[in-house]
């Protein structure tokens, strides 16, 4: 089987800087492509920048041989999206591959939780999706090509204390995928989330020490690689992966119960008395859309 290689292609990955954004830039550089080092050069709060972080990425790839430029806009704004996609484009020539992975926390638990905490991470996280990924969206379609990864986390996924904000923003990034997997299928584009868990400096104060070799950033670049290539066709799915552990999350709709006929009322005794058919798991069915699950009720009803 041949590598899995980038040459030609056009990556920008966000945050790169540092942590998992720095090994992802570094590997799809190595692999061929020409890399976007995008990053703020801000502390894990989102306080402060500097241009270092990316310009150290860029020196990196560079001595290695391979090609890359820095930019250091943040992705919380729509000029700053504009620009990362610009610099893409007026450096390469176009931009095939994006990795939205800026981030930052502010952690509190949620009665203790400022405005400020809230909106800084959702802005970061959410918002900084939107504004990279939209304009970077439309030079895709342009070219009838893409591949967009987006970072979301367990966190969200699955719960985690004191950080609302945090998991709140990572599931605003499903909801994103859901939709654009759905407008940019017929354009060769493919949408994917990461649920990554490494040591990096956002997270050194929650793992650990000697966790930080199995933790490695290096675990999670590989899958990160296959979903940005061109070999990947599916769209729409998350993906769990650390210490070389790699799997599939989804929400799921179980079998279900269907009560009366579509016509009766229910009452809340009768979800009393199926509860255990309500809340088991029993067959899963992922749903493609809304308009898939509308169909799927319609075909209980008429059976
Ligand atoms: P990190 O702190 O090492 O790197 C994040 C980078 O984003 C930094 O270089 C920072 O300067 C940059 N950044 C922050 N705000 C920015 C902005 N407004 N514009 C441009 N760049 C900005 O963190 P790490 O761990 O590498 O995180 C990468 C992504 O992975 C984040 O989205 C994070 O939420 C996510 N993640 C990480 C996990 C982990 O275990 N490390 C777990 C789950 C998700």
């Amino acid at each position: 089987m041949s590598d899995i290689r980038f040459d030609g292609k056009v990556a920008v990955i966000t945050g790169a800087g540092a942590g998992l954004g720095r090994i992802h830039a570094l590997e799809l550089a190595r692999r061929g492509a020409m890399v976007v080092v995008n990053d703020l050069g801000s502390a894990v709060d989102g306080t402060g920048q500097t241009q270092k972080a990316a310009d150290s990425v860029v020196e990196e790839i560079i001595k290695g041989g391979g090609k890359a430029v820095s930019n250091y806009d943040s992705v919380s704004t729509v000029k700053g999206g504009e620009n990362i996609t610009a610099c893409a484009l007026d450096t390469f020539g176009s931009l095939d591959i994006l990795v939205n992975n800026a981030g930052i926390v502010r952690d509190h638990s949620f009665t203790k939780m400022t405005e400020d905490e809230w909106d800084a991470v959702l802005t970061v996280h959410l918002k900084g999706a939107y504004c990279v990924t939209r304009p970077a969206l439309a030079a895709m379609k342009e070219r009838n090509y893409g591949r967009i990864i987006f970072t979301s986390s367990g966190v969200g996924l699955y719960g985690n204390f004191g950080q609302a904000n945090y998991a709140s923003a990572k599931m605003g990034l499903i909801g994103l995928m859901n939709v654009l997997k759905l407008e940019t299928a017929k354009n060769n584009i493919r949408v994917n989330t990461i649920a990554p868990n490494a040591v990096t400096r956002m997270t050194s104060s929650i793992f650990p020490p000697n966790l930080a070799e199995l933790l490695k950033p290096e675990y999670i670049t590989p899958l990160l690689l296959y979903l940005a290539s061109d070999e990947n066709n599916d769209n729409g799915m998350i993906f769990n992966c650390f210490s070389g552990y790699y799997s599939r999350t989804a929400i799921v709709c179980s079998k279900g119960i269907l009560l009366g006929d579509g016509k009766t009322d229910i009452s809340p005794e009768e979800i009393r008395s199926h509860w255990n058919e309500i809340t088991s798991l029993e067959e899963p069915k992922t749903i493609g859309s809304i308009v898939e699950s509308f169909g799927y009720i319609a075909s209980l009803l008429n059976k």
